[in-house]
């Protein structure tokens, strides 16, 4: 069998850059992460061996130290840590860029769009920002959409031509759009490089939690593409998927670390 790792497979600047502020600041005094620092069981647990708690919510901070995970939190979440707790800011610079376009969109009158998972922390964090503002997260959901001028911003992990399309839908029935393309680049680095290497092989491998909205997209991108499966370490891994198969490529999600990518990749040379 012939395998293709992607190059961009793995950790992005966002979740390296929050790693690296937990590790630091877990040095100096404890620290207790608001959610999961990203979404990764492997990683989380592995902080948790550290000492490093995770608290679903403020009221679970048994710390003097909270981290804000990559994903971020609305404003208002984080004035409210702020009187109780040191607040240590661990957000993506480029989650915070979404937060500042939606607020500017806000400010100018117009209605906000949020491209984007309703469930998902990132989302809460934006729209927690907001008081006029719809989440569309297919193309079907943009007929709900009543307001004539728009701003639309995008979940940094969103799936590039879903959001083309939905754009494209909203600016046939609104009567001014403006866009900002909020997709981060380590999304669609990893977008674009696991649609070419889908393209070529007959059976393509992404991990990544299942919990992952980037790993999720890198999903559909190569389902559309070639046979995909999803898998969270080499434990998922399956033999029989492998048989009669010459080509094989293989991704992860941005929150994927490098020792779950290696053992698949070397549980798949191995057959
Ligand atoms: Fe940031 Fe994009 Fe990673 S928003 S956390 S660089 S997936």
């Amino acid at each position: 069998m012939e395998i293709t790792l992607a190059k961009s497979a793995g950790f992005c600047f966002g979740v390296k850059r929050a790693l690296k502020i937990v590790e630091e600041e877990a040095k100096k005094s404890k620290i207790t992460i608001l959610g999961d620092l990203i979404h990764n069981e492997y990683v989380v647990n592995a902080l948790k061996n550290k000492g490093i708690d995770s608290a679903g919510s403020l009221d679970e901070v048994n710390s003097e130290r909270l981290v804000i995970s990559a994903h971020g939190v609305a404003d208002s979440v984080k004035e409210k840590a702020k009187k109780i707790v040191k607040v240590i800011d661990a957000t993506c610079p480029l989650v915070e860029k979404v937060h500042a376009c939606a607020k500017d969109i806000e400010k100018n009158g117009m209605h906000v769009v949020v491209i984007g998972q309703p469930n998902h922390t990132e989302v809460k964090g934006i729209t927690g920002n907001l008081s006029n503002y719809t989440i569309i997260e297919n193309v079907e959901e943009v007929g709900k959409l009543k307001d004539k001028n728009i701003g639309i911003v995008v979940q940094t992990t969103q799936d590039i031509e879903k959001v083309n399309e939905i754009v494209k839908k909203i600016k046939k029935t609104a009567k001014y759009v403006k866009f900002y393309d909020t997709i981060c680049f380590a999304t669609k680095d990893r977008q674009t490089e696991a649609k070419e290497i889908s393209k070529k092989v007959d059976l393509m491998i992404v991990i990544g939690s299942k919990k992952s909205s980037n790993t999720k997209r890198l999903v559909e991108v190569c389902s559309r593409n070639t046979e995909t499966k999803h898998v969270e370490s080499d434990n998922d891994l399956d033999k029989r998927w492998f048989k009669k198969k010459k080509k094989i490529g293989i991704t992860a999600g941005a929150s994927t670390p490098n020792i779950l990518i290696e053992n698949v990749f070397n549980k798949i040379k191995n057959y």
